[in-house]
């Protein structure tokens, strides 16, 4: 049972926030909600009143006759002021919906209303749920207010992609559904025992590049991205701030993992480059193209009279390495290798030497039953210290695994990795 303060703003989405009140009091959770102004022309307080049994407020300077109390608890003796009592009593914040112009005003720190000064006294763990029009989701504005609001701690339950709330209107801004945000707002609160991921920071990739062979064409690979995704979901259960970058995945995506697509090797090279320095753990899932088109063409190419169309090749760079030989010592880098039978475990503890790697997951793509878009795997983790061979499994107990594995290294006494060199045990110097 959680105290979840619900912070409502004036948007259409505000009506599903009626749903997740319900879902959240029927969950057992005790909730009280603050609304905007504007957000009681979408919805009015009754409603919320009746689903939370506490009064609703939307001023400063109306009179709480809970006295800032959950409807757990029972009310001081004294008036206290709204705005800080209802968060030190919440043991979550959530904002749901955040309209672009609340997301403005917490990014800046104004407190022009009961739900925007909550949010500045808030010491409690802070949730935003964006809602809105595609347009004003891909503001510039408003990806800076997200940044910012990132930057101190805030977590942003992204808006899904789909029909939007305004008659024809379709695209990125949608409110993510009532229950996946009440199991995002269960996630953040603490639960008493720390998880083994807490603070730390990882960024995954997922899914399968394709580069372009004209504006229609483009050479893929089979990669679905459920591996990657699967690990995203097991790092942020265990209590990691994660980054997804997703070539081409059309899974559903977790609220409380930030998401980042990208189409090519190129793409992904660039939005890997750029956040690995903050990274604590990368996991390098992806199925990332070894060669592109040489030649992409900006049209659709016609087949008029040739019967051969020879496609030239050149290599993209090796992402994992590059970034492997950047990295800091207390890193861990986590590579994947697709291999074909035989052989497959010497060439997979080659690239763990060669790309400079702390484990290397290994995978047998001969066998149609596992591996790419299928629901299960069956993988060898690969690290200095040895194999551990994962049975057949599904992608989110093999994450688990590899989650494991990522959690010995970094609790290791030995590292391996100080001038990059990976070498047998006997070699390994102390950090
Ligand atoms: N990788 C990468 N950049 C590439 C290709 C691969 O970062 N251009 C990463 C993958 O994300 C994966 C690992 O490197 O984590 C796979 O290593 P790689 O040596 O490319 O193996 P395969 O492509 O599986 O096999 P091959 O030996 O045939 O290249």
């Amino acid at each position: 049972m959680a105290r979840i303060l619900l912070g409502v703003s004036g948007g259409i989405a505000a009506y599903k926030a009626l749903e997740l009140v319900r879902l959240a009091t029927k969950a057992g959770h005790a909730v009280r909600v603050v609304q905007t102004p504007t957000s009681e022309r979408f919805v009015g307080r009754a409603s919320f009143a009746a689903l939370t049994g506490a009064p609703v407020l939307v001023s400063e300077f109306e009179r709480d006759p809970a006295r800032g109390a959950f409807p757990d608890q029972t009310p001081p003796e004294h008036d206290p002021l709204s705005h800080l009592e209802l968060v030190r009593n919440a043991d979550c914040y959530l904002i749901a919906p955040a309209t672009a112009h609340t997301l403005a005003k917490l990014a800046h720190g104004l407190a022009d209303n009961l739900l925007t000064s909550a949010a500045l006294a808030a010491a409690c763990p802070v949730a935003v749920a964006p809602a809105m029009n595609d347009q004003m989701w891909q503001h510039p504005a408003t990806r800076a207010n997200l940044a910012l609001l990132r930057e101190r701690g805030v977590t942003v339950l992204e808006p899904g992609t789909g029909a939007l709330g305004s008659k024809g209107e379709w695209g990125t801004g949608r409110l993510r559904e009532p229950a996946d945000l009440l199991a995002a707002v269960e996630a953040l609160v603490p639960h008493g025992a720390p998880r083994p991921l807490d603070g730390l920071r990882v960024l995954v990739t997922a899914g399968g590049t394709r580069e372009p062979i004209d504006s229609v064409r483009y050479v893929g690979n089979r990669s679905s991205g459920r591996m990657g995704f699967a690990l995203a979901d097991e790092a942020a259960r265990r209590g990691a701030r994660v980054t997804c970058l997703a070539a081409n995945v059309g899974l559903d995506r977790n609220p409380v993992v930030e998401y980042v697509d990208v189409e090519t090797a190129a793409q992904l090279a660039e939005a890997t480059g750029a956040r690995f320095d903050d990274c604590d753990v990368l996991l390098m899932a992806a199925a990332v193209a070894d060669y592109r088109p040489a030649h992409a063409l900006d049209e659709k190419i016609k087949k008029g009279a040739v019967q051969r169309l020879e496609l030239e090749l050149e290599r993209t760079e090796d992402v994992l390495a590059g970034l492997a030989g950047r990295r800091r010592p207390d890193q861990v880098l986590v590579g994947f290798a697709a291999e074909h039978g035989q052989g497959g475990l010497e060439r997979a503890r080659g690239k763990l030497a060669d790309k400079r790697l702390d484990a290397v997951v290994l995978n047998d793509v001969s066998r149609g039953d596992i591996g790419f878009d299928a629901g299960e795997n069956e993988v060898t983790i690969l690290t200095a210290a040895g194999e551990t061979g994962v049975p057949r499994s599904s992608k989110a107990e093999v994450a688990a695994a590899i989650l494991d594995a990522v959690a010995q290294l970094r609790g290791r006494e030995e590292y391996n990795s100080q001038d990059g060199a990976v070498g047998p045990p006997g070699t390994r110097r102390r950090r």
